[in-house]
């Protein structure tokens, strides 16, 4: 099938020619390690289809790898469905992390498609746990990064739908925040799960016409910290600032540009990130009843009234300039009554009267809801985060709860498990005089997908976006995955974003709707 992809079969000498690091030939895809498995899965349309496929198992994607457990992928190719062969030679690839919570991420123990999950090595979950979903979100939430939905409401995996399209998924592992070798350094912070990531794609790139499926059409996934990596990924496609990264792990000579961003909750513009949660969430309270600090909140609200303004993005339909002042009334129009309005369209008659009369903030026309900026934040309840939501100012002593200090964790570096990466925490925790660490921005800018589309907008980014987000997740500000939106847009591509109404962390409900769109955008 190699002749079929593209025209751009690399005969395994044209690769050694090349140079690099493929030639070794370590980075040679063996088109023959494969085991052929039967499974059933459901399609896009809900239907189950039995499919055969080709399933390469715990592929190591760089030369130098420092945990293999991470540095590898699995591809699973489909050759028959429902018992017709199917030429996957020249499909889309779906490109589909199962990173959550910043942490490792492996897929060496899978035993099939859609395998890929949290630790492996016996790391723990870094998934934030089901009671820790916002309460309000009690029609539609899910938990799970790697839980989808059609919008029937059948719960399905999405590497399990893109197979049953006749894609070919791959499923990539990537080092993560917890990774600690045997001198106690940390070797899964930042950058290393985009590096990773980025590997993986050089890999396939590499491997073009060995590698089963079209390499210039990878639509990339996750959801969560997972979609945060996979929109980075989008973003920063070919940036030359990950260079020396991949070449210490011994990534391929290739391009690691991707043809489009699937990106679900994205945990995304982290040094940002405090400021926009208290602009969002700063009036809601805990779940246990208490108020955040109040003047905490105020200062880091003001912080992104800045930061908002210094973007200069424009808003979609005709909005102008998104700033702090009317960004409530943004998502309000663009998104969250929309939202609202879809899902009571979408509920049975009865069923749109109960949540009416359970709902009364909502006015509904009998076509559109709407509300206001209060009454939604009412609606939602209690915020998931304390103030600052991301850089604590009390950095956790080494503990058993992965989830505190998450992000300060994700920048930390050598033996430093957790460090401080906004001036503002730094400050309130050290005093006035305090510095960054001098590697902080350089990892900033390399973590945030931000940098690439606004700072210096970026020529090998993907062109197409799938944003999705719930409308009650308090997990980061809803104006993160906007402003994503809005910044992509500005730059001319195409970009679908959608918000799901009540739903909280995690959510994928339109599962379907995005194998779908694969076919028309890759067509
Ligand atoms: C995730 C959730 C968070 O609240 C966070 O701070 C980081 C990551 C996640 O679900 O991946």
């Amino acid at each position: 099938g190699a002749a079929a992809v593209g025209g751009v079969a690399l005969t395994a000498q044209a690769e050694d020619e090349k140079g690099g690091a493929s030639a070794s030939g370590a980075l040679v895809f063996d088109e023959d390690a494969y085991t052929t498995l039967t499974t059933t899965v459901t399609d896009a349309d809900g239907a189950e289809r039995e499919v055969a496929y080709r399933f390469y198992k715990a592929v190591t994607y760089v030369t130098k790898p420092v945990d293999k457990t991470y540095q590898s992928l699995n591809i699973s190719v489909p050759v028959k469905i429902d018992g017709k062969a199917v030429e996957a030679s020249g499909a889309p690839i779906l490109f589909a992390n199962s990173v959550g919570g910043y942490m490792p991420s492996s897929v060496a123990e899978a035993t099939g498609v859609g395998g890929g999950g949290m630790g492996g090595g016996g790391a723990p979950s870094g998934a934030p746990s089901a009671s820790a979903a916002p309460s309000a979100s009690s029609t539609s939430g899910t938990e799970s990064g790697s839980s989808a939905q059609l919008s029937g409401g059948k719960m399905v995996s999405l590497p399990q739908l893109g197979l049953a399209a006749g894609y070919v998924v791959v499923e990539p592992g990537a080092r993560g925040r917890t990774l600690k070798n045997s001198a106690g350094e940390y070797y899964g912070t930042a950058p290393a799960a985009i590096v990773d990531l980025k590997a993986a794609v050089r890999y396939l790139r590499a491997n073009a016409g060995r590698v089963p499926g079209n390499v210039d059409r990878i639509f990339s996934t996750g959801t969560s910290a997972g979609g945060a990596l996979s929109a980075l990924l989008g973003a920063s496609g070919d940036s030359p600032v990950y260079e020396k990264y991949l070449k210490e792990i011994g990534a391929a000579d290739a391009s690691d540009a991707i043809f489009a961003t699937g990106a679900w909750c994205p945990i995304s513009d982290l040094e940002h990130a405090d400021g926009a949660y208290e602009w969002n969430w700063g009036s809601n309270k805990l779940s246990n009843g208490e108020q955040v600090d109040q003047t905490v909140s105020k200062q880091l609200r003001s912080q992104f009234t800045e930061y908002q303004a210094g973007l200069k993005l424009r808003g979609l339909n005709g909005f102008g300039q998104l700033t702090a002042r009317n960004y409530d009334d943004y998502l309000l129009k663009t998104y969250l009554q929309p939202a609202a309005t879809k899902y009571l369209t979408d509920l049975s008659e009865s069923d749109r009267e109960t949540y009416l009369k359970k709902n009364t903030f909502i006015d509904w026309d009998g076509e559109q809801a709407t509300f206001t900026w209060a009454e939604f934040l009412t609606h939602v309840g209690a915020r998931k985060k304390d103030a600052p939501a991301f850089d604590l100012f009390t950095l956790p002593t080494d503990s058993s709860d992965t989830m505190a200090g998450d992000i300060n964790n994700e920048f930390g570096a050598g033996t430093e498990q957790y460090r401080h990466f906004t001036l503002y925490s730094l400050r309130k925790d050290k005093g006035a005089s305090a510095r960054l660490a001098s590697d902080i921005p350089e990892k900033l800018r390399l973590m945030n997908p931000m940098y690439h589309l606004v700072d210096k907008p970026n020529s090998g980014r993907s062109r197409h976006w799938w944003i999705r987000l719930g409308s009650a997740d308090s997990d980061t500000s809803l104006t993160v995955s906007a402003n994503l939106a809005a910044a992509a847009r500005q730059l001319g591509d195409e970009v679908s974003h959608l918000y799901y109404w009540d739903a909280g962390h995690g959510a994928n409900e339109d599962a379907g709707d995005f194998i779908k769109w694969i076919a028309k955008t890759s067509g």
